[in-house]
């Protein structure tokens, strides 16, 4: 590390390294880590019913008001249009042709932040109403998913009432769904989707008879938010068609539930051909390529579940640097600079271009428009990916009125100590 190296070579050398590493990754099925979790085995838990959150309130009232402050408190919402509780975002007096149904057809609102969609209930399922609303440019866009595999397979037809939530969303959005009754206990991601069934701790009150992702092995840990977070698909079986791990438990092994998508070597609906971020929800097929996720960190590293003043949860400021700092910082083992800031960033230290997750987690997915997700492998994407496949870079996510070989250039001047 202390050696300097012309970015040009490293760059070189670097993608090639990352493309043998990430291809590797995805192949060997984290032998490290299954070793890992054969030695410190996930605890067994006596489980029995699910009972929703307001059950933990009377001894977690810390944690349960913290929860409620996350998005994760809010996925699926009732239908209130008017006062302080109001949940719906959308529009619903536009004239915008988008728009082709009323508010009156809505029985949930779903999701709040990047964007907003609307289901219906029809005989014993719910189905997602044909339009959303996309919260940061406040317009109507068609909502007729084309290119996920269910969809693109042509394994439920495109009408939008021929495809129950049920089996494509439910699962990820909220507690105990129970796939025979096509009822969930709780509405939302809640204690119990990453704690496991609550009935005997609620009474026993012993730590024994509930999951703390904390303990279990890293990769048993991540798990609890790769179920929701990792983009895939069921293995051959009982449950093809479903769109999310139906079976899977905090502190069960993902793998038997959910195959991961992969990078392709070409673009691909869910990664760019160099496995950054294409689309939202790939938070983890993109952290487990990254050397962070290998040095043992986890997503509640920097997430707090039980919520933060921050955007997303994070422990400490993401967009000031702060959180990058508490390990990268000058007096860290894993520092990235001695003095300045800038003799890493090549910015002013007070420029937006010294902000760590403007160029080591730049948006490069799309949630509502694009790009608007952040790519969490926490590389350095090379302008060079930009030329090669069309993902964008940090540097021309900034500097939009130049192009990738005008970054390229520039970042090929910079040497790192
Ligand atoms: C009647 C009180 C009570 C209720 C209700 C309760 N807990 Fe607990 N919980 C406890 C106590 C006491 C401990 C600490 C046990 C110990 O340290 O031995 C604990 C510990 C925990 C832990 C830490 C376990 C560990 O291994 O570190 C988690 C996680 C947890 N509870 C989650 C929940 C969830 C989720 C609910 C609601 C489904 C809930 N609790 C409801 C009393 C309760
Ligand atoms: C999105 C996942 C998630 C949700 C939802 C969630 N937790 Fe946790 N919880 C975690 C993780 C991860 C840990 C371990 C790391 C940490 O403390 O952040 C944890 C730790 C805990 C602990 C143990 C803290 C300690 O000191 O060891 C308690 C108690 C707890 N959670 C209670 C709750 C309660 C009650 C709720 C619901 C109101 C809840 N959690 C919701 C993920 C979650
Ligand atoms: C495998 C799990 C999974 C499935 C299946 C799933 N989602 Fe999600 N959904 C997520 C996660 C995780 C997020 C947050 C992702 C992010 O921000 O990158 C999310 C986010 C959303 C949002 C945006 C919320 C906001 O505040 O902007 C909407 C709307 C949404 N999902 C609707 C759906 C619908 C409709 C379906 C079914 C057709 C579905 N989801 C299926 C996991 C899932
Ligand atoms: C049961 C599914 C599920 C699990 C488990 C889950 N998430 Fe989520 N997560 C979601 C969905 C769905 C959303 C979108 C919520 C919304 O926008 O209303 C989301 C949103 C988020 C967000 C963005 C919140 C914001 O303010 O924009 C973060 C950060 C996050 N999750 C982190 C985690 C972490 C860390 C874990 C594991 C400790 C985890 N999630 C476990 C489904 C899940
Ligand atoms: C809890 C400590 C911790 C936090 C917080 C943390 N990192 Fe790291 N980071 C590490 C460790 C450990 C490594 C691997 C060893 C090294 O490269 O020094 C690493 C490596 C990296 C690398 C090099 C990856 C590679 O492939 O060479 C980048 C880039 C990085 N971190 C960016 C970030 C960013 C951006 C943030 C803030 C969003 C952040 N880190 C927050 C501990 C942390
Ligand atoms: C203007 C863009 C930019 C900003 C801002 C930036 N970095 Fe970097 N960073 C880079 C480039 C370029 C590399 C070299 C990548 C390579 O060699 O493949 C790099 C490399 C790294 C590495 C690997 C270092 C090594 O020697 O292996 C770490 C860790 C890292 N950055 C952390 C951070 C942290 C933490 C911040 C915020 C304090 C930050 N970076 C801000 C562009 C940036
Ligand atoms: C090294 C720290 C770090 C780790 C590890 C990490 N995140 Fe993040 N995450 C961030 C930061 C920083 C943001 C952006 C916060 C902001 O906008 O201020 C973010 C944003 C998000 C968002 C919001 C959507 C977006 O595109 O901004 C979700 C969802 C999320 N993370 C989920 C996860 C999940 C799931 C994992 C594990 C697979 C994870 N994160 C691991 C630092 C981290
Ligand atoms: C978050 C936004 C942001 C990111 C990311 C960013 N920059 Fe900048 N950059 C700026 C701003 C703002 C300035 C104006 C001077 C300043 O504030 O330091 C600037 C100035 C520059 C300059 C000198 C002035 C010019 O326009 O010729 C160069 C060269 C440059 N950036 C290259 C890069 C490269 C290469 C990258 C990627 C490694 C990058 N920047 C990433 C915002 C950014």
């Amino acid at each position: 590390m202390k050696m300097k190296k012309y970015w040009i070579l490293a760059a070189i050398f670097g993608w090639c390294i990352s493309q043998v590493y990430v291809l590797e990754i995805y192949a060997d099925n984290s032998s490290r880590d299954s070793a890992a979790a054969g030695s410190k085995a996930a605890p067994a838990q006596r489980e029995k019913d699910y009972v929703g959150s307001k059950e933990c309130i009377k001894c977690h009232e810390q944690y349960y008001k913290g929860w409620k402050s996350t998005l994760h408190s809010r996925m699926e919402m009732p239908v209130i249009s008017k006062g302080p509780d109001k949940t719906v975002k959308g529009d619903f007096s536009s004239d915008d042709p988008v728009l082709t149904f009323k508010l009156e057809d809505v029985d949930i609102v779903v999701g709040s932040r990047f964007k907003q969609r609307y289901s219906k209930k029809i005989g014993d399922d719910w189905y997602m109403l044909p339009g959303q609303w996309n919260v940061a440019t406040k317009k109507w866009v068609k909502y007729q998913p084309r290119n996920d595999w269910w969809a693109a397979e042509g394994i439920y037809p495109e009408e939008w009432d021929k495809r129950p939530t049920s089996r494509l969303c439910e699962g990820c959005h909220t507690v105990g769904f129970d796939i025979k009754t096509k009822k969930p206990v709780e509405r939302n991601i809640a204690c119990e989707s990453c704690h496991g069934r609550g009935s005997i701790h609620i009474k026993s009150k012993d730590k024994r008879d509930i999951i703390n992702p904390s303990k279990l092995s890293h990769e048993r840990a991540n798990m609890v938010c790769f179920q929701c977070h990792m983009s895939g698909r069921p293995p051959k079986g009982e449950f093809e068609t479903y769109a999310w791990p139906v079976g899977y438990k905090p502190g069960g092994d993902l793998k038997k539930y959910w195959d991961y998508a992969k990078p392709k070597g070409t673009n691909a609906y869910e990664v760019w051909a160099d496995g950054y971020a294409h689309k939202n929800r790939v938070q983890g097929n993109t952290f487990i390529q990254s050397k962070m996720y290998h040095e043992g960190l986890s997503c509640f590293t920097c997430h707090d579940s039980h919520g933060s003043r921050y955007t997303s949860f994070t422990i400490k400021s993401g967009k000031n640097n702060s959180l990058c700092l508490t390990c990268h910082g000058e007096n860290s083992p894993h520092a990235v600079f001695k003095i300045s800031l800038s003799e890493h960033t090549h910015h002013e230290d007070d420029s937006s271009g010294s902000k760590c997750i403007e160029c080591h987690m730049p948006k490069t997915g799309k949630n509502a428009e694009k790009w608007d997700a952040r790519d969490h492998s926490f590389t350095f994407i090379s302008p060079q990916s930009t030329i090669r496949y069309g993902t964008p870079n940090g540097c021309n996510n900034c500097h939009t009125n130049k192009n990738a070989e005008w970054a390229f250039e520039e970042v090929t001047k910079w040497k790192f100590e």
